[in-house]
């Protein structure tokens, strides 16, 4: 059992929790996740590790709650445990030996770009951050953005930072001069896919961190398959970071799709 020692509501839809799980905080890297269970009959969920302290022996999760195990994950508190918690699983995100990135969040996805950001800022790099989110009140992580790069907040509505897209920034700043050896985007997939279109014109390496429907998390099961180029990959075992220019982003879009409905269903069960 995973001691929960902190418990952080961030917005109305995302939680952050401290837990402890010694062993994964000794080898956790940016980029990497873990899968847990909440019950014992309930299904295995994949999240990204948001950051981890190795001293402490603590992992910590950002989660948004859109199915039943995340409003089962949400109804815990400080105090409680979680049954099972396995990781790191993936390969780290690739942060060495970079001059200027660009790290592109959008929403719920900005808890994974920020630990990406700040190992980057700590590996020496500059780092360009552009986090996008619907509203206001759905922001998080802007202060931390804030101390580890040069920070472009986004609204969809304009309640806060700038009105507009997470595109319509990074191209202005590509079209200024800035010189991005890399740019890394991670959100829905729609968006890492108009981040790639971009990109892919002005040529600029561009990684993407997927995080498809998981059960095994080993590499045995196909449930988080992925069209890259010509091949299939797996996001549990061969990423979840890939080259964005090669994922087949419609027919990953589509595959999401697939519970979409049983899930809604699932968390109105929960709640009543
Ligand atoms: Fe089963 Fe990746 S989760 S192959």
């Amino acid at each position: 059992m995973y001691l929960i020692t902190k418990k952080e509501v961030l917005n109305p839809t995302v939680t952050k929790m401290v837990v402890q799980a010694p062993f994964i905080a000794k080898k956790a890297q940016p980029g990497q996740f873990i899968i847990l269970r909440v019950q014992e009959q309930g299904e295995r969920i994949p999240l990204t590790i948001a950051d981890y302290d190795r001293e402490e022996g603590t992992i910590t999760i950002i989660f948004q709650i859109v199915g039943r195990t995340t409003k089962l994950l949400n109804m815990l508190n400080e105090g409680d445990s979680i049954l099972d918690f396995v990781g790191p699983l993936g390969k780290p995100t690739d942060i060495k030996n970079k001059k200027h990135v660009c790290v592109v969040g959008g929403g719920v996805g900005c808890a994974i770009a920020y630990p990406v950001a700040k190992g980057l800022h700590e590996q020496g790099a500059k780092v360009t951050a552009i986090a996008g989110f619907r509203s206001q009140d759905l922001v998080i992580l802007e202060k931390e953005f804030q101390q580890v790069s040069d920070f472009h907040l986004i609204s969809d509505d304009g309640s806060t930072g700038r009105k507009g897209l997470v595109t319509d920034v990074l191209k202005e700043l590509i079209e200024a001069g800035e010189k991005f050896d890399e740019v890394i985007a991670i959100g829905p997939l729609i968006m890492m896919k108009f981040v790639c279109m971009l990109t892919k014109e002005y040529n600029i390496k561009t990684m993407v961190s997927m995080n498809p429907i998981m059960i095994d998390g080993t590499g045995m099961c196909g449930g988080c398959r992925l069209k890259v180029g010509d091949e299939t990959k797996f996001a549990c075992v061969d990423g979840p970071d890939f080259d964005g220019h090669l994922v087949d982003f419609d027919e990953a879009i589509s595959r999401s799709r697939t519970y979409a409905d049983f899930e809604a269903q699932e968390r109105e069960r929960e709640c009543h």
